[in-house]
């Protein structure tokens, strides 16, 4: 035999010799939840070690982060259940909760990267990302909504815009606005191929913030697609986004693979509350290692082509030297 390429695995230096793909700080991205109140902390059950934090106590863990070296951030918020409303209108209030929390780390943190999320589900009373009209997600006036949204995030400190709503046209539509307002350097990290998954779970009990009837289907994607994933991302792209992401994450790294093939622009991957349930939930049970599982799939969801990565897992995988 010519070619034993057990060769080059042979020894633990030639392995990371010719190692391919690299997981590093400046690739994650943690998302945190926020609720109301005053040193307030409280475990999010479906989410073992992901906690909901009041502003003060969000502060801190942002600091035990970027002293980890993990700089990048995405808030969302958990709102009182009276404040929802049919158009969010909670949502770009001067001092709502999540207005208030991007002021502050902003204020204390200027070199942190803050993304925030424009969609109206944490803020709507019929738990949508969308206004709803008769049972119909109505496209157009939600954009006026994500709009405001958009422009108030801008205006608090926010580094990057990210909607998560899959309106038609919210890209072009929040780039307009942003800058008809002095904001043309905010960035726009849109969720281009975003599916109507079963992974969210966990997370709609973080935020509490389930669709109240029917699904997301009529604006989310359908699992079984792919060339529909080109569609969403190009027209992104023509809208001006800065960013493309993939979500969820682990099922669909062929789709990460293709906009990758496609496109110039990074890609960012969502490993979604519900991966980092399964993983959790294995490893309680004591049937899966943790350290391997957790970089496995960090390292299979780069390998695909994503350059950052929206986890869960960011801050443990630091604290724990697992990178
Ligand atoms: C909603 C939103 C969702 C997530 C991020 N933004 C859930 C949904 O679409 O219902 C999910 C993130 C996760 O599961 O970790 N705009």
């Amino acid at each position: 035999m010519l070619q034993r390429p057990r060769r080059n695995r042979k020894s633990e230096v030639i392995r990371q010799m010719v190692q391919e793909t690299h997981v590093s700080a400046a690739n994650l991205i943690f998302p945190l939840f926020i609720i109301e109140g005053e040193n307030q902390k409280t475990e999010v059950s479906s989410m073992p070690g992901i906690f909901r934090y009041s502003v003060d106590n969000l502060l801190r863990e942002v600091e035990s982060c970027m002293n980890l070296g993990l700089k990048s951030f995405d808030l969302f918020p958990n709102i009182d259940e009276s404040l929802k409303d049919k158009m969010a209108t909670e949502s770009y209030r001067e001092e709502s909760l999540y207005l208030r929390a991007i002021r502050e780390v902003k204020k204390e943190f200027p070199e942190a990267c803050l993304i925030t999320d424009v969609a109206m589900d944490p803020y709507s009373s019929d738990g949508h990302d969308g206004v709803v009209d008769n049972g119909e997600i109505l496209n157009d006036e939600t954009l006026e909504v994500l709009g405001k949204m958009a422009l108030a995030h801008a205006r608090a400190g926010a580094d990057i815009i990210a909607p998560s709503d899959m309106m038609d046209g919210r890209v072009g539509y929040i780039r307009k606005t942003l800058d008809e307002h002095g904001y043309s350097g905010v960035s726009i990290m849109s969720y281009s191929a975003k599916y109507a998954s079963a992974f969210y779970g966990p997370f709609r009990d973080a935020l509490n913030s389930a669709p109240k009837f029917g699904d997301k289907k009529t604006y989310q994607m359908n699992p079984a697609n792919q060339r529909e994933a080109l569609i969403e991302a190009n027209l992104d792209e023509i809208e001006g986004a800065d960013f493309l992401m993939v979500k969820p994450a682990l099922p669909y790294l062929d789709v990460i693979k293709l906009l990758k093939d496609n496109t110039e622009l990074p890609i960012a991957a969502y490993n979604v509350s519900g991966e980092y349930a399964m993983i959790k939930a294995a490893v309680q049970n004591g049937w899966l290692n943790e350290q391997r599982a957790i970089t496995e799939v960090l390292t299979s969801i780069r390998r695909a082509g994503a350059t950052a990565i929206l986890t869960y897992h960011a801050k443990e995988v630091l604290l724990n030297k697992w990178l």
